[in-house]
């Protein structure tokens, strides 16, 4: 009886922990950020603004500068949805992609502190009216736009003068969304959408591709192409470090350190988790997101398909192993009862 008592009140403590305590410490110290399904309509960023208004005004600070902002922000994403109704050419859009080509190309090196990444998976990766708002307008699609007093500094910057009619961007994005969308895998999604901000040392991946397979010379055991190669290395990262302020983080064990709501609603907008971040916007679909988060899996968690395949066994070895146990101690007790 005395047992059954104490059970009942560790049950009730782990319960009430459990359901009320950790709950609420939780919602005490992370602010909730609500994931918007990897739509792009600037609504966060416009909450954004409106949340920095709120807290100026409290503190009797100026908001001028911000109201200007928040009016900017209204408009450029109600340009962005329009231009998303206008039916695009695709043809037409190849010529103009031949501008995009003139940054983003096999081989391209750094500018402006990061390497344009490949686009050739970008119709399938990103989110269509994520496209439209960054050949519109980089910085502000990235939502690093307080970072420039004018965003065509921005490193892509160049491309708003290059194209600005409504019907260019529309043709260009439908041309991405029609022949730039093949099938990917799961390292060419991590790769062309955060390979050149992120190493994932797990997977090899530097910022400049992946490690290659050298050899030291047998006389000096010197291996002068491997040398070269962290020299490339450090290189691409004090100029993203310049670029960025800070050098964007390994991720080769992210899905250990990270919830999956974290980092689904941090790619969406990662100025919603950690405002202020120097981390860009980077504008993935739902699906495109799924690759990623395998390459990340595959990297943190190697070991998860086969501890999947191994589970159910282990269980049915543990239900046999009970009931032989209980067989047993029925075997031994027997005369004792
Ligand atoms: C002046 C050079 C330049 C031109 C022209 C240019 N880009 Fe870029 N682009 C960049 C750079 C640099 C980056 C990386 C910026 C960063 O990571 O902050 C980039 C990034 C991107 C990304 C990744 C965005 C993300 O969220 O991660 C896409 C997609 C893209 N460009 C598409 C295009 C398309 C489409 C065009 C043509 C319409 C184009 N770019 C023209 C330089 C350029
Ligand atoms: C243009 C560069 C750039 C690109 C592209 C980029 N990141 Fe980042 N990322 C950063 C920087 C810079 C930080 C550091 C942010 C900070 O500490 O403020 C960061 C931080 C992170 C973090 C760590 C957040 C934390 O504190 O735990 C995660 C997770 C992350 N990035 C995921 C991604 C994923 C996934 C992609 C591709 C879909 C990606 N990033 C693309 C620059 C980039």
């Amino acid at each position: 009886m005395r047992e059954l008592k104490i059970l009942a009140i560790v049950v009730t403590f782990t319960l009430i922990t459990y359901y009320l305590v950790e709950p609420f410490a939780h919602s005490q110290m992370h602010k909730h950020v609500e994931f918007r399904n990897f739509q792009y309509d600037g609504k966060s960023d416009i909450e954004e603004v409106e949340h920095k208004i709120k807290v100026a005004k409290a503190n009797n600070e100026p908001t001028k500068e911000l109201e200007k902002k928040l009016e900017e922000k209204k408009k450029f994403w109600s340009e962005v949805d329009k231009i998303s109704k206008i039916k695009g050419d695709p043809v037409a859009g190849e010529g103009t992609y031949a501008m995009c080509q003139g940054c983003h190309f096999d081989g391209a090196t750094n500018m402006g502190g990061v390497t344009p990444p490949s686009l050739e998976h970008a119709g399938a990766l990103y989110d269509k009216k994520y496209l439209i708002a960054l050949v519109k307008d980089p910085a502000m699609a990235m939502n690093v736009d307080h970072k420039y007093k004018d965003d065509s500094m921005h490193p892509m910057g160049a491309i708003m003068s290059m194209v600005s009619s409504d019907q260019d961007i529309a043709n260009v994005v439908a041309y991405l969304k029609e022949k730039k969308a093949g099938k990917m895998d799961a390292t060419e999604a991590f790769v062309e959408a955060c390979g050149r901000c992120h190493a994932d040392r797990y997977m090899k991946w530097t910022q400049v591709g992946f490690v290659p397979k050298t050899k030291e010379n047998i006389k000096t055991g010197q291996d002068i192409e491997a040398l070269k190669f962290k020299q490339k290395v450090a290189e691409e990262q004090n100029a993203l470090a310049d670029y960025l302020g800070k050098l964007p983080p390994d991720l080769s064990i992210i899905v250990r350190a990270r919830s999956e709501h974290f980092l689904k609603t941090f790619v969406e907008d990662p100025q919603t988790q950690l405002p202020g971040t120097a981390m860009p916007r980077v504008g993935l679909t739902k699906e495109s997101y799924e690759k990623v988060n395998e390459f990340l899996e595959d990297s943190g968690d190697a070991k998860r398909h086969e501890r999947a395949e191994l589970g159910p066994i282990v269980l049915v070895y543990l239900l046999i192993f009970a009931l032989f146990a209980y067989l047993w101690k029925r075997e031994v007790w027997r005369d004792l009862h």
